[in-house]
């Protein structure tokens, strides 16, 4: 089966819904926000104008702690802009698939970590691999009650529902804790600041799973795919579906994880004289930090983590260092996507096997996998 090729086009240029022909190469339109307005009051005729086959709905007012003063901004895009996308592509028989997001979920679990975070640091410390936390609830379930404790994600929970009331054939994809080597985020973030500070301070009772943008961005390729050669079978995938890296941690945990992997890369590129050592959690000796200031020059920098302590705080203690009001969080908001695994295993294998064989596919990966791809394609140096 020939497996089609992309090609992207950015702007307004599109050609019509006749160009797209089954076998033929399918077509992307990216268009950012100055193209398009999903706010705009035009919006339903500039769709029609695109009439694109497929809307993938990535646009989000995306700022939590900003939601909280701004409700309005944020509705207007995260549950009125998704209904009108819906209620076209219901009248124009176009597919439409939406990213929502895990903090549609309150504490579901109740308050999971209480005030006994010693319990969840003892659960962590000195293991930087664990990508479980001992006492962890199960990751939660499309069937799980959604009760957002952020305005941002009680705007989020009313778009996915305004969306699939009006276009029950829309496919909403629910994730958690992006990042990738574009734009802001926190792989990037925490990247910087291990080598620029000598101590940071992340909040440890929030449990969630990273995932990797591209492996979203792989997997909603293999549902254009599907979807290009088998549009009948589109209805497979209607509703609301989990989509995350699997396994869970803190937010804590997963810097630690990106320290070890940053320090290891550097370590592997290093000369055999300038090993990286190991991950540590407790403060360097200052005689660890002068013995490691004597080996790195600046053309060879030197491993991140000793330079920089990982410390665990709580949320309330991080709200407290930040100065500004932020907006609640789920303590727990792992997402369960084996719904959509199995929805998916429905497909012929040809949907499924369209990778490169050197390049394993990272959907299905850990959280941990996902970031080790991620920062190898990246390239140690280009955080340090
Ligand atoms: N980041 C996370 O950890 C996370 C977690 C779970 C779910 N999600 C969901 O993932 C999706 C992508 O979010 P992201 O965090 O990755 O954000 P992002 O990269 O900042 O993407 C948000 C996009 O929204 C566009 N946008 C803003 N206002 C718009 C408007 N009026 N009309 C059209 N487009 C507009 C922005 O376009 P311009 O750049 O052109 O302004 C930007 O490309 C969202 O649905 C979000 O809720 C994110």
């Amino acid at each position: 089966m020939e497996i089609p090729e992309a090609s992207l086009v950015s702007g307004s240029a599109v050609k019509p819904r006749s160009a797209i022909a089954p076998g033929s190469a399918i077509e992307i339109v990216a268009l950012g926000h100055q193209q398009l307005d999903l706010t705009s009051a035009d919006l339903p005729e500039r769709l029609s104008e695109i009439n694109a086959d497929v809307i993938i709905n990535c646009a989000a007012y995306n700022a939590v702690d900003a939601a909280e003063q701004d409700m309005a901004a944020a509705m207007a895009l995260n549950a009125e802009a998704p209904e009108r996308l819906a209620i076209w592509c219901r009248q124009q028989g176009a597919w439409l698939i939406h990213i929502s997001s895990d903090y549609v979920f309150g504490n579901v679990f109740g308050n999971v970590f209480g005030n006994d975070l010693g319990s969840v640091f003892g659960n962590v410390s000195g293991n930087a691999s664990a990508n479980m936390l001992g006492n962890a609830p199960r990751a939660l379930t499309e069937s799980d009650v959604c009760e957002p404790l952020s305005l941002y994600g009680q705007s989020k929970l009313a778009g996915e529902q305004r969306l699939l009331k009006a276009n029950p054939g829309a496919l909403v994809l629910r994730t958690s804790w992006l990042y990738s080597r574009f734009g802001s985020n926190f792989v990037l973030t925490m990247g910087r600041l291990l080598t620029e500070r000598p101590e940071l301070k992340v909040v440890a009772d929030q449990v969630g799973t990273p995932t990797w943008a591209e492996a979203l961005a792989r997997l909603i390729w293999q549902l254009l795919i599907w979807f290009h050669l088998k549009p009948e079978k589109s209805a497979v995938l209607s509703g609301c579906f989990h989509y995350a890296a699997t396994g869970q941690c803190s937010w804590y945990l997963f810097t630690q994880e990106i320290a070890e992997q940053i320090a290891k890369q550097q370590c592997n590129s290093a000369p055999s004289s300038q090993a990286a050592v190991p991950l540590q959690t407790a403060s360097p000796s200052q005689a660890a930090l002068q013995s490691q200031a004597t080996l790195h020059s600046p053309a060879n920098p030197a491993p991140i983590t000793p330079r920089c302590r990982i410390t665990p705080v709580s949320t309330a203690e991080y709200g407290a260092l930040l100065n500004r009001a932020q907006a609640p969080r789920p303590a727990y908001s792992a997402l369960d996507s084996s719904a959509l695994k199995d929805a998916m295993a429905a497909m012929p294998s040809a949907f499924r096997c369209y990778l490169p064989k050197d390049y394993p596919s990272p959907i299905w990966l850990s959280w941990q996998a996902q970031l080790a791809l991620m920062l190898s394609g990246l390239g140690a140096s280009s955080l340090g």
